[in-house]
């Protein structure tokens, strides 16, 4: 069973941000089942890599546009995706050097943090762009 299933209520209703949740999601889901079938360390560790590399992407792309159009809550909404990136290098570096494994714990935090942020921060800013034409 999924991690996470997508539910109606993760839409911020701007197609480029939901397709990129989507594929967090996705990847959340699948670095889950893999630590339950018990995957090698390097299977797991590359699926780690792709997840915080596509999330760096994801939030690279909701700044760009916090910054171009003058967003009122950029420093905060910058802080909570610069700390989440933090935990993510932390934990990465960790299981790298093998000081930490991948957890249901590690999972929870992975997958209660994004849809909180989704469901709190990133629904925030869905009206401010879609006043701005972002689609
Ligand atoms: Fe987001
Ligand atoms: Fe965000």
């Amino acid at each position: 069973m999924d991690l996470i299933s997508w539910n109606p209520s993760f839409n911020v209703d701007v197609e480029v941000i939901d397709k990129q949740h989507q594929m967090l999601v996705k990847m959340i889901n699948e670095l889950h089942d893999s630590m339950l079938a018990g995957k090698d360390k390097d299977v797991l560790l590359e699926m780690i890599n792709r997840l915080s590399a596509y999330a760096a992407f994801h939030f690279a792309r909701e700044e760009h546009y916090f910054d171009i159009f003058g967003y009122p809550e950029t420093e905060l909404h910058k802080k909570q995706h610069s700390d989440f990136e933090l935990k993510v290098s932390t934990f990465e570096n960790d299981f790298t050097e093998g000081r930490q494994s991948l957890s249901i714990e590690i999972m929870n935090f992975l997958s209660d943090w994004l849809v909180g942020h989704i469901k709190g921060s990133d629904k925030k800013y869905a009206p401010f762009l879609k006043e701005r034409g972002v689609k």
